[in-house]
């Protein structure tokens, strides 16, 4: 810790056998958001995950949740706060092979100790919000890889836990069940209003999902913001070189670049009048957009005429114009280098925005073991709920079990390859953590 308050970088802790996985991570998230963290294999994602819900301690610093710093709650407490408040969702979907859809997604419930009834007609509930009505007594290797994780998302939701924690949780998906179960969650977090810290190493799935992202790097968060901040302002050379190749028009809005509606009003409008009014300038543009619109959708109109597009917001109050030359600079600006764009505002991005953006990595990590629950884990029938639940047990503890075979009939992985330089074969444990987080 003194090394690392004395400026010592990660690199030179590792060379004397320590691996600091997390290092001076401060950040909030928001009641009802979803917070992204992304970042390569080895940048420090999962123990900064595991120190969220008191599975791992930070050597320094304090995790606030629900008015409370889970570095102070004795093991009971924390267990008590893990299994009502906290749900995960894993990577590799951790059910047990022997249970079916409908016990597995009450899980969660049944180690709270609540009733079978009741239980039971929660997770019914749950697998429906999940899109699994009707398959509640099949088994888990009967589903494919895209719905063994609704099941894991039918447990997390099933407890009713205020925050979701989910690591690489679409990963193990191929493409396109990857982003059915993205719209999924976005579709569900409309109602639900759940706090959600996401994990990706994806890009593109941090732009679509995240409210807020978090570029880690090395233990370190390099950058927070929204989509726009980062695609706009990135932070340094690193966080700009990561995102070069998103494509922006799916990920700018309307909103994130447009000019004040006095800037264009004593423009003439196609007819050579003068627009000199907001309203005037209104009726004469060839479109009229929400803030949220993507810059994808802007093209059309602003070639169909020389007036600026119009930007409304949700209450249709007209709040800004987008000329063509904005529209060609930003992308331009973009073009030439990552450089931030001037005097670009900040916008909250539309969690709908669809970059197609090129991974700069899509890649397995490598510390997730296959069984994040152990035959250990699972309890007779009828025995009384313990307190063990699959967020109890770390991947690195994880055994060859059963759900090994589980992993591997449901794991369509990209088949990607994972960056080596972020990894070193002889980590030792982490060691100068520092995070403060809160939700
Ligand atoms: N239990 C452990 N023992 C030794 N080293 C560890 C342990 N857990 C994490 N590390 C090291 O800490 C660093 C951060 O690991 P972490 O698993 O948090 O990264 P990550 O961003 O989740 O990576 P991935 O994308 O591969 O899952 C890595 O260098 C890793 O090797
Ligand atoms: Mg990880």
């Amino acid at each position: 810790m003194r090394k690392l308050e004395g400026g010592a970088t990660r690199d030179e802790l590792r060379a004397e056998g320590t691996t600091a996985a997390v290092i001076d991570a401060s950040f909030t998230v928001d009641e009802g958001q979803i917070f992204v963290v992304m970042g390569l294999s080895g940048s420090g994602k999962s123990t900064l995950l595991r120190m969220l819900n008191g599975l791992l301690e930070p050597t320094a610093g304090s995790v606030r949740f629900d008015g409370q710093d889970l570095t102070t709650l004795s093991p009971k407490e924390l267990r008590r706060v893990r299994s009502q408040k906290i749900s995960m969702v894993f990577q590799h979907f951790a059910l047990f092979p022997h249970r079916s859809v409908l016990e597995n997604a009450a899980y969660g419930l049944e180690v709270q100790g609540v009733p079978k009834a009741e239980r039971q007609k929660r997770a019914h509930e749950a697998l429906e919000l999940a899109g699994l009505k009707g398959w509640e007594k099949s088994w888990p290797d009967e589903l494919s890889g895209g719905m063994q994780q609704r099941v894991g998302l039918a447990r997390a939701l099933a407890t009713d836990a205020d925050l979701l924690l989910m690591d690489e949780s679409f990963s193990a998906l191929d493409p396109l069940i990857r982003r059915d179960m993205q719209d999924q969650l976005l579709e569900l977090q409309k109602t639900l209003k759940k706090t959600i810290v996401f994990i990706t190493h994806d890009l593109n799935e941090a732009m679509r999902l995240g409210d807020r992202i978090a570029v880690m790097r090395d233990g370190r968060v390099v950058q927070n913001g929204t989509a726009e901040d980062i695609l706009v302002r990135p932070s340094n050379d690193y966080v700009a070189s990561f995102i070069q190749d998103v494509d922006r028009t799916r990920v700018l809005t309307a909103g994130a670049i447009m000019t004040d509606v006095a800037s264009v009003l004593g423009g003439k409008d196609a007819d050579g009048t003068e627009m000199s009014t907001a309203e005037r300038f209104r009726a004469a543009a060839p479109a009229t957009v929400t803030e949220d619109t993507p810059l994808v959708d802007l093209f059309a109109p602003c070639s169909a005429s020389t007036v600026p597009v119009a930007v409304v917001d949700a209450a249709d109050e007209l709040v800004g114009a987008v000329p063509t030359q904005r529209l060609l600079a930003v992308l331009g600006e973009a073009e030439a280098d990552t450089a931030p764009a001037a005097g670009v505002p900040a916008q909250p991005t539309s969690a709908d925005a669809k970059p197609e953006a090129k991974q700069p990595e899509d890649k397995q990590p490598e510390d997730a073991k296959p069984a994040d629950v152990t035959p250990e884990d699972k309890q007779p029938e009828d025995a009384k709920p313990t307190d063990v639940t699959p967020e109890d047990a770390e991947p690195a503890d994880a055994k060859p079990t059963d759900a090994d075979a589980v992993e591997k009939s449901g794991d369509d992985t990209t088949g990607d390859g994972k960056s080596a330089d972020d990894k070193t074969g002889d980590d030792k444990p982490a060691d100068g953590s520092k995070v403060i987080a809160g939700a």
